[in-house]
């Protein structure tokens, strides 16, 4: 008998007669803070998907990145980051300052994180693609500059599953957050760290010292939601190009950011990087009437839900200035891109027509 699904392993302990069992890696199967067999058929998945050695899932993507550095970073170490990566992440690493980790802030482009690595740099945590204004990183750049000071480098490959590997790019570990694009349905958090060449005792040893491993009913929800992220997320690109075409024609709209466009900046970048021509569900526009006209554009959207997160089946708008980017000084905003007027949307499986028409009518452009 084989069982289509896995079952679903909802117990805290496993009873010891002597030895404690192991669970498939070796590590002692005795209580579900440190091992349990459903994460651990989610893990596999995931070393899979990534092309990884080792996979440890948390019960967040910041569950996980914490963890990294935890298990990564001591007193005396500096850590590179470019500055648009996800706030919260920038943020935690500013705030182990205080225990002597030291935080450099590059332009997110491969020359401003090559020329910001310098002998001190011990890691540098990279996004495959920059959010909100979706800058494609040349991850192999990075990684060539970092083994010449021996520093490792983790890719957050969050925006980018399936098209981009960056184990095979070189980099030491990917990070998910699995919430995203994997689980895919809005419905469940969770992370992932997977490793390539760094040992998975330091990274274990945090999780079940912090206790932050994902639950067996989410890791099954996500190992699930897993099982339909190609035609997910393939579905999600073509939506999400058509929608990128319409809006760069819209008179409403000032500038368009999407990799997946011929004429953006970041396009050759991303069909060198990509081993798919899918460039993911992300778009975001500036909206030609600023701040303004971007908070009546939100409030007036029928079928897509102006909330913030991506990833997942359900479209959603958000405004990068009062949640992503609201913590960031103006200065950093204005180099970036971010203006009052920027939307990030997250396309979904809706029908394509269907939510160009709910743009269309929230730009004024028509309908009732
Ligand atoms: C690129 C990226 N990494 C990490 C995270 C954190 O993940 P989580 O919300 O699952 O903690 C996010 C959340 O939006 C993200 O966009």
């Amino acid at each position: 008998m084989r069982p289509l699904h896995e079952p679903v392993y909802i117990t805290v302990a496993f009873a010891q007669y002597g030895e404690a069992g192991k669970s498939d890696r070796g590590f002692d199967l005795k209580y579900s803070r440190e091992e349990n067999p459903t994460v651990r058929v989610l893990e596999r998945n995931l070393s899979a998907l990534e092309g990884g050695r080792e996979a440890l899932a948390f019960n967040s993507g910041m569950a996980a990145i914490g963890c990294l550095y935890l298990s990564q970073l001591s007193a005396g170490d500096e850590v590179v980051l470019p500055m648009e990566a996800y706030g919260t992440t920038v943020q935690l690493a500013e705030e182990l300052e205080k225990f002597g980790v030291s935080v450099k802030l590059a332009y997110p482009s491969a020359e401003s994180i090559v020329e910001a690595i310098g002998g001190g740099t011990s890691l540098v945590l990279l996004e495959t693609v920059t959010n909100p204004t979706l800058k494609v990183i040349d991850v192999p750049e990075v990684v060539k500059r970092a083994r010449e000071v021996g520093a490792r480098v983790v890719v957050d490959n969050t925006f980018s599953p399936l098209v981009f590997r960056p184990l095979k790019a070189g980099a030491d570990a990917v990070v998910h957050s699995l919430t995203k694009y994997i689980a895919g349905h809005n419905d469940v958090l969770g992370g992932a760290v997977i490793l390539g060449d760094l040992d998975v005792s330091g990274l274990w040893h945090w999780r079940r010292r912090l206790g932050s491993i994902i639950q067996p009913v989410e890791a099954w929800l996500v190992w699930r939601g897993m099982k339909t992220l190609e035609l997910r997320f393939e579905r999600q690109s073509r939506s999400a190009l058509a929608i990128a075409e319409f809006l760069s024609e819209h008179p409403k709209v000032k500038n368009v950011h999407y990799p997946g466009l011929r004429d953006d900046p970041h396009h050759e970048t991303a069909r060198r990087l990509f081993e798919r021509d899918l460039y993911g569900g992300v778009v975001s526009f500036e909206h030609a009437g600023g701040k303004s006209g971007a908070l009546s554009f939100l409030r007036s959207l029928r079928r897509i839900f102006p909330s913030p997160s991506l990833g997942g089946v359900e479209s959603i708008a958000s405004y990068p200035a009062k949640s992503a980017a609201k913590v960031m000084p103006p200065e950093r905003r204005r180099l970036l891109g971010i203006t009052d007027g920027l939307i990030r949307l997250s396309v979904g499986l809706e029908d394509e027509d269907e939510l160009i028409e709910d743009l269309d009518r929230a730009l004024g452009g028509g309908g009732d």
